[in-house]
Order: C-alpha cells, then structure tokens, then sequence
C-alpha cells in the first residue's frame, strides 16, 4: 500500500478539514490559511498493542533506525516509508532523575524529572524535528531548506545539510538576537547565512515569503512534519519512566512548535489505546516574550474545538505593532512575540488540562544556576521550565507529590554569556549583559577567585575556599 494512502495531511480548523496529500510542501493550509496536522490512518497501520514493543528495538540499536531516538518509534509518525528516513543519531537523550534540584522546585525527591535535550547532536531538541523534515524534504526531492530561526533551527538545519549533504541551508537570523553557541555552529557547518535589520518575528515572517518564492523547502515548525518527529521526545520520556503517564510536563514556549507536538504526541497515544491518562501541560514563556500567557491566562483565549474566539489574538497582535513593542528576554530562544504554532498549542492546552506561566529573566537565570550545579546545565530558555514548574508549585498548582518532567530543551553550552556575566562577580560584565534585563543578583553565583601568581598564595586561598 502506497504510504501516502495511509498518511495525509489535514487542516486543523474544523470548518475546513481540507485534506492534502503527504507529498506536497505546505506551511499552511491552501483554502483557509490555518495550521495543518500530518493524520494517518491508524486503522490500517501496523501499530503495536504495548509500548514496550518500542524498548525492544534497542537490542537491534546496530541498526540506525532503532538507534535514532526518532524513528525507533516510526510506527508513531510513519509518513515515510523505511528506506527514505534520514538520521544523524538524533534522540540518545536522557531524562534524569534530579534529586538535587527538586528542593528547589518544591517537589519531593524523586518527583522531579529533567529531559536533557541538549544531548542531541547539534545540542538542543530541534534535531527531533529536523530529521523528520528532511525525511519529507527527501521524499519529495527538495534541494534547498531554509528557515528563520533564534539558532536553534539554524544549527540543526546546518547541521544535517552538512552530514547528509541532501541539501543546501539557507538560513534567516535576526541582528545582534543570536547567541555565539549557535551562531557559530551554522556558520561553521556552512549554511548561508541571511542577517536581517530586524528580530526573530521579522525574519519568520520574511522567510515564508522567500521560501514561497524561491521554492525553498521550509523547515520552522509551521511544516507539520518538523513535529513529527518531535512527538518523539515525549514518548521517550514516558519509556525512560517505563511508560508511566508523569502528572506535568513542562516546557519553554517560544514558537509553540514542543507543546504543540506533546499535546498530539498524547493525545494520539490515547486515542490508541497506548496510554490510559494525560499529563497536564505546563508551557512557560519569559515576561518579555509573553503572547501565549496573555492570550490564554489574562484574555481566557481557548481552543474550544477549534471554535474558540480568535479575536483577542489579532487584538494582541494589533497592540503589539501599535506600541512597536518587540520581544525581549535574557532567554534569546524565546524572544518572540508572535509564535507561529499558537492555534495548535491552544488545542495542546486543551488537550492536556494546560496551564501558561511567565517567569522574569531574574528566575530564568537563578533557575539555570541550580540546574547547572546539578549536573549537564542547559540554556536560558530551558530553565524557564524549571523556573516555571517552581512557580506552579508556589502557586499550589503543582503538588509537591506530583512527577513532574521539565523538558531541557537546549545545552549549557549553547549560550556562555548569559553564565559567565551570572557568576563573574564583575558588576560591570554583569550590568553590561543582565543589569539591562532587569536581572538585579546572582543568587547562586559561583565566582571565580583572583589570585597572584604565587604558590603559597594560591594554596591559601583554595584552603580558605573548600
Ligand atoms: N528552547 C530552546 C533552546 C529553543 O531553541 C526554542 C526555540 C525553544 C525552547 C522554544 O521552542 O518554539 O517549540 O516553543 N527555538 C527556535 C529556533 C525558535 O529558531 O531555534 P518552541
């Protein structure tokens, strides 16, 4: 049977539901302009009763299709047929328990779980979604991708480009938005490079419409398939706690391509039969990138089925242009205000009993601190799901007894400059880069000490410090 017959995609907005075959490139919905979802027909698949059928294939891990932590579980976003998958080795990530930091959150031991995304191979979660992009980019013979992104996207872009040498990357980045980490791994893994006048939200906007007239092949997380294969995480997560339903899952909300993929990771592996309960979803934006908080918490914008009242949402938008308002947040991941997933993370919400907090760059960082003394570290934006689910448990929300899996969607090293200004203790350095945040101490500083080069002194002062 031909895979397309068994995979198609689908438009989100109930009154339309217009169906698209899995072979044509589309970021949006031709006749209504909404999101579009990659469906199958599930009854015709061959799906396995048990999730631990998944587990199983580690023993055949010699074979990079049960290696990749994406496709061992192509039975759950099988859109491609076997011999067109591309892997790099995306997906041999962990999910720790975090015994350390749970006082810090406020859970009991044992409860607090991170998904350490930050181990893929270009360093965050989008290689997720990228090899399931350029599995579909490579089914339909795509020569070029591009795609805007705050780094992220763009190294994991450039970096399959450059393994696989399938295609060519071409990438949009806003002016002085972009930490070095990243900046200097697309570069590096020669992507062309495009530095526009403007930030993340101009250049999303700048890149559809390039990518639409060029014919360029779209890879941010509108083409449905990027998340795809970001479903994925979570079913990681559910195996490592031996396919126990968590009670939270948290996680930063930038574009809202995650919380979007978790909700339909969930809510399909309800649907059959492979889970008897959700999570509850936490997304958590920064206060200076807070769409998504100001549209579900303060206005109530809801899914409702797909006919909840958008009107709030262009009314934000028309707020923001007014007051020429831009993102802005220590977590330069998130920096943006008009997340392009907004649609499908209001069904996630809904999915999931989903709750949206906002955390100020000050926790972000404080957050950050007490992971990285834990042990890996990741990046600002991460943190922010850490600082989020501290937050929710503050609030009651979150039960002290309840599992809670933060997701750690980038590595420590992604972004040095917010960490070295955290703990340098040179309020110059420190104002420089975070006093302009609104960042006023560095709770959990860890300083470096100056000494002479002088042994005796040098002895002295580590006696004095340990
Ligand atoms: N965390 C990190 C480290 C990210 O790079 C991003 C997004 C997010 C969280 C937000 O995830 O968009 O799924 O809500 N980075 C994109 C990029 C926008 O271009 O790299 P989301």
């Amino acid at each position: 049977m031909l895979q397309s017959e068994l995979a198609f995609q689908k438009c989100i907005a109930p009154d339309c539901g217009a169906t698209f075959d899995v072979q044509e490139m589309h970021v949006a919905c031709p006749r209504c302009h909404d999101l579009l979802d990659v469906q199958y027909d599930w009854n015709r698949l061959p799906v396995p009763d048990r999730l631990e059928y998944f587990e199983r294939k580690w023993s055949r891990r010699h074979d990079p299709l049960c290696h990749s932590g994406v496709w061992r579980f192509h039975e759950l976003l099988p859109f491609a047929p076997a011999e067109q998958i591309v892997t790099v080795g995306e997906g041999q990530t962990l999910l720790q328990q975090a015994d350390g930091i749970a006082p810090y959150v406020g859970v009991q031991p044992g409860r607090l779980h991170l998904q350490y995304e930050g181990l893929n191979p270009s360093g965050s979660f989008k290689d997720n979604g990228m090899s399931a992009a350029f599995t579909h980019a490579r089914s339909i013979g795509a020569k070029r991708a591009a795609c805007a992104s705050t780094g992220n996207t763009s190294a994991s872009l450039a970096m399959y480009c450059a393994v696989t040498r399938l295609m060519k990357a071409v990438i949009f980045i806003g002016s002085g938005k972009i930490a070095y980490g990243k900046l200097s791994q697309a570069l590096e893994y020669g992507a062309l490079t495009v530095q526009i006048a403007g930030d993340f939200d101009d250049a999303m906007v700048r890149v559809q419409q390039v990518a639409r007239d060029l014919g360029i092949y779209l890879v941010n997380s509108v083409n449905p398939f990027r998340l795809e294969g970001q479903k994925t995480i979570m079913y990681r997560v559910l195996e490592s706690l031996r396919w126990q339903v968590p009670d939270w899952i948290v996680v930063p909300g930038g574009n809202l391509g995650n919380s979007s993929a978790f909700g339909k990771a969930f809510s399909e592996l309800h649907c059959l039969g492979l889970i008897d309960r959700l999570p509850r979803l936490a997304v958590i934006n920064a206060c200076g990138a807070d769409t998504l908080y100001q549209l579900h918490q303060v206005r109530g914008v809801r899914w409702r089925n797909g006919h909840g009242d958008m009107s709030g949402v262009a009314e934000h938008y028309e707020r923001l242009t007014r007051e020429h308002k831009k993102a802005s947040t220590i977590a330069s991941a998130i920096e943006i205000n008009r997340p392009v997933n907004l649609r499908k993370c209001l069904r996630a919400l809904d999915t999931c009993d989903g709750v949206v907090r906002q955390v100020s760059d000050q926790d972000i960082l404080d957050a950050k601190a007490q992971v990285g003394a834990g042990g890996i570290g990741c990046e600002p934006a991460s943190a922010a799901s850490v600082a989020g689910a501290r937050l929710l448990v503050r609030e009651g929300v979150i039960d002290p007894e309840q599992r809670v899996v933060c997701v750690l969607t980038g590595h420590q090293l992604k972004d040095p400059t917010a960490t070295v200004a955290y703990h340098s203790g040179d309020p110059q350095k420190f104002n420089e880069v975070l006093g302009s945040r609104g960042v006023q101490h560095a709770s959990f500083a860890n300083r470096a000490i100056a000494v002479p080069n002088e042994l005796d002194q040098i002895i002295q002062a580590i006696e004095s410090h340990s």
